[in-house]
C-alpha cells in the first residue's frame, strides 16, 4: 500500500459498474475522515480483466473492489486468497500489499454478520437453527458466515435442488438441503431466515413463503435492499419478528475494504445509511 502521506486511490470494477453504490459509500468515509484519495468506479470488461488487476499496482492502486461479473474470476489473478474468501469461492475486495503482491478478500461474510449485529449487538449463529433461502453468490458467502460464527444447523432450500447440494457441500453435516416444496415447514423452530434469493426485489414477486411455523423471537433478514422493506420483511414485522433489511449489509462489507484501502477503520453511521438511501 502507498505510504500515509500519498493520495490513496482505490475503486470498484464491475461490468456494467454504473449501478454500483460503492462510490458513494466510500466518498462519503473520505470526506467524513478528511482522507486525501479517491474512489472511483472502474468499467471493465470480462476480457480485460486481468489487463485491469495487473494494472492496480502500476497505477498506485491501496486496491480494488470487484462487483459483478468478476467476483469468480479475480480468484485466479491474485497473488494469495484469504481463506474466507476460498471457502466462498469468491473474491470482492483486491489489496495491493507494500511488496506489490495483490491479496484477494470476500467481505461479504463479515458484512452479513455485522448488519445482524447492528440490530441484535450479541447475536450468535449457534443459538438456533438458521434457514437460508436461495444458493447463488450471497447464499455462499452467508452460509459460510453462519458456519464460522459456530451455527450447528443451516437449512438450505433453493428453487434449484441441485445448486443447494453442491453448496451444502462445504460442510454436510452442518448445512442440510430442504426441498424448495418444503420451504415453509423448514422455519419450525428456526431462529434465523435469511432470504438470498431475487424474490421481493423491486420489479420481482414477492418471495412465495408461509411464516406460520417461524418462530416469533427467529430474526428475519433479507439481502434484497429495493426496496428496503420487502414483502417478506413487511410480513415479518407485522407478526412481531425482528428484521434486518439488505443495506446494513451493503454498507458493512464495506468498512473492511475502507480500512485496507485508506487506513482507517470508517463507522456505518446513520448519516452513512441515508446517504445511501438516497441513491436508491
Ligand atoms: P446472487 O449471486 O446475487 O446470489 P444468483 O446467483 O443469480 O445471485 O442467485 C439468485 C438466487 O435467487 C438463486 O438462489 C435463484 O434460484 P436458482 O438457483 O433456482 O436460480 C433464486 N431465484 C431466482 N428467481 C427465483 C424464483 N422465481 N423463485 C425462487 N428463487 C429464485
Amino acid at each position: 500500500m502507498a505510504g500515509p502521506q500519498s493520495f490513496k486511490l482505490a475503486g470498484v470494477i464491475g461490468w456494467p459498474v454504473a449501478q454500483s453504490r460503492s462510490p458513494v459509500l466510500h466518498g462519503h468515509w473520505l470526506s467524513q475522515y478528511g482522507i486525501r484519495g479517491a474512489y472511483l468506479p472502474l468499467p471493465v470488461k470480462p476480457d480485460a480483466l486481468p489487463d485491469a488487476i495487473r494494472g492496480l499496482r502500476a497505477l498506485g492502486f491501496s486496491g480494488c473492489n470487484v462487483t459483478i461479473p468478476h467476483k469468480l474470476g479475480v480468484l485466479k489473478l491474485v497473488d494469495r486468497v484469504d481463506p474466507v474468501a476460498a471457502r466462498i469461492g469468491a473474491v470482492n475486495t483486491v489489496v495491493v500489499q507494500d511488496d506489490g503482491t495483490l491479496s484477494g478478500f470476500n467481505t461479504d461474510a463479515y458484512g452479513f454478520l455485522a448488519s445482524l449485529r447492528d440490530v441484535t449487538p450479541d447475536f450468535k449463529a449457534g443459538s438456533g437453527p438458521a434457514v437460508v433461502l436461495g444458493a447463488g453468490g450471497a447464499a455462499r458467502a452467508i452460509v459460510v458466515s453462519l458456519l464460522d460464527d459456530g451455527a450447528t444447523e443451516v437449512r438450505l432450500t433453493n428453487r434449484t435442488l441441485e445448486r443447494a447440494q453442491e453448496l451444502a457441500g462445504i460442510d454436510p453435516s452442518r448445512v442440510k438441503v430442504v426441498p424448495w416444496e418444503s420451504r415453509s415447514d423448514a422455519l419450525s423452530g428456526a431462529a434465523l431466515l435469511v432470504n438470498t434469493t431475487s424474490q421481493g426485489m423491486v420489479g420481482y414477486p414477492p418471495l412465495d413463503i408461509a411464516l406460520d411455523a417461524l418462530p416469533t423471537s427467529a430474526m428475519v433478514s433479507d439481502i434484497v435492499y429495493n426496496p428496503l422493506e420487502t414483502p417478506l420483511l413487511a410480513a415479518a414485522r407485522k407478526r412481531g419478528n425482528i428484521t434486518v433489511d439488505g443495506l446494513g449489509m451493503l454498507l458493512h462489507q464495506a468498512v473492511p475494504a475502507f480500512e485496507a484501502f485508506y487506513g482507517v477503520r470508517p463507522k456505518v453511521s446513520a448519516d452513512l445509511r441515508r446517504a445511501v438511501e438516497a441513491t436508491l
